[in-house]
């Protein structure tokens, strides 16, 4: 029995009229995905197999049928026994995720083609489903944008297996530049609207940041230690110093420890490591994950509650996930900020201002002698 090919006839029968991103050819990247993960697993493959290719014959946003009989109807036509049947169906009922939400499905065959489901809506797959299936229902991008953060986000941190887990990272790191791209496409100046220039006196904040040279100097020490791979306990020391660090030792070994394999890997992103650091410490700490992605990259800025405040952005959300998700949206608005800012005559004054009076600290980048003068210019 070619059940692959069977399977298809039949379900493209029944999603005859689909084309919001539920239909066959999801299915069988469904099943493809599904099939890469059990390579892995020990599992019962023809339940993988079926389960993947039926688990959305009965999928309510399409249908009304009770008790799976799209799919039991097809099982029964195949000369399936009734014992498998009900384990393909069980798979199949634990992969929706509004239905089971962060449970994981109690057996190998479930957790896997829930891993494969949730692969297919990530990546560019995921992004064409998303305006396809927001389309089919009249609702605009931006409506299809906040989908991104009420699920999509998450998925990533929900994978059951390690093949998952490692199939769902490029995919998430893909939805990611994504909403990047978005935000700086329809953020970027708008004609008549200025950038925020904040109200820093300069003269003083030269001042005060002179009197804080030290600092300064901890500063460049830091990024040179950095730079030579040469993060050690003193490091770690100073930069607890430097970055008001208070959190305990096992807090500590977490984030230097995503820090030193960050070091090894280019182009991380913000939201990957807010939430790699909430995975570990339970914690959605915003301010520290930009500290580690400006260690990383000095051209990336600091979460700044000024700048949040001073462009009327606070973090929302109820949930950890909902808060992580917007987190990431916020700190674009930062990166945003900070792009328009830097081509103001402010900024250059504030750039030139800060070479004139520290030559020897000429090497810091802008965007964090810029960082420097918001924080001097504080109450
Ligand atoms: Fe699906």
């Amino acid at each position: 029995m070619d059940d692959t090919k069977d399977a298809i006839t039949y379900l493209e029968k029944l999603f005859e009229k689909d084309a919001d991103g539920h239909g066959t050819d999801h299915a069988l990247r469904v099943l493809g995905n599904a099939m890469r993960i059990a390579e892995r697993e020990k599992c019962d493959l023809q339940v993988v197999k079926l389960a993947a290719l039926l688990h959305d014959a009965d999928d309510h946003k399409l249908f009304q049928t009770k008790n799976n009989e799209n799919a039991r109807k097809y099982l029964a036509e195949h000369g399936v026994d009734e014992e498998k049947t009900e384990r393909i169906i069980e798979a199949i009922n634990s992969v929706s995720f509004s239905k089971n939400g962060s449970n994981k499905p109690k057996t190998v065959e479930g957790r896997i083609v829930q891993d494969a489901d949730r692969l297919d809506a990530m990546g560019a797959v995921g992004v064409a489903r998303t305006f396809a299936y927001g389309g089919s229902r009249g609702r605009s991008l931006q409506e299809s944008i906040a989908h991104f953060h009420e699920k999509l986000l998450l998925l990533y941190g929900l994978m059951n297996t390690e093949t998952g887990r490692l199939l769902a990272r490029e995919r998430h790191e893909f939805l990611l530049t994504f909403l990047k791209e978005w935000e700086r496409e329809t953020t970027a100046v708008t004609p008549g609207k200025p950038c925020f220039i904040p109200a820093i006196d300069q003269d003083a904040a030269i001042l005060a940041l002179k009197k804080r040279e030290k600092d300064l100097v901890k500063y460049q020490w830091i990024m040179e230690k950095f730079a030579a791979g040469d993060c050690g306990a003193e490091f770690r020391r100073k930069y607890c110093g430097f970055y008001r660090v208070r959190r305990d030792q096992a807090w500590q070994r977490e984030y230097f420890g995503l820090m030193d394999r960050y070091a090894k890997r280019k182009g991380v992103a913000f939201g990957e490591i807010l939430l790699r650091l909430w995975q570990k410490t339970g914690r959605l700490e915003c301010s520290f994950a930009s500290k580690m992605l400006a260690t990383l990259d000095d051209s990336m800025p600091i979460w700044d509650g000024r700048v949040l405040s001073a462009l009327s952005l606070k973090l929302t959300g109820k949930t950890p996930e909902e808060k992580l998700s917007n987190a990431v949206l916020l700190y674009e608005r930062i990166v945003s900020w900070y792009g328009e800012f830097q081509k103001t005559e402010q900024a250059f004054e504030m750039v030139r201002r800060f070479d004139e009076t520290f030559p020897g600290l000429s090497e810091i980048s802008s965007v964090k002698k810029i960082d420097f003068f918001l924080w001097a210019g504080k109450g």
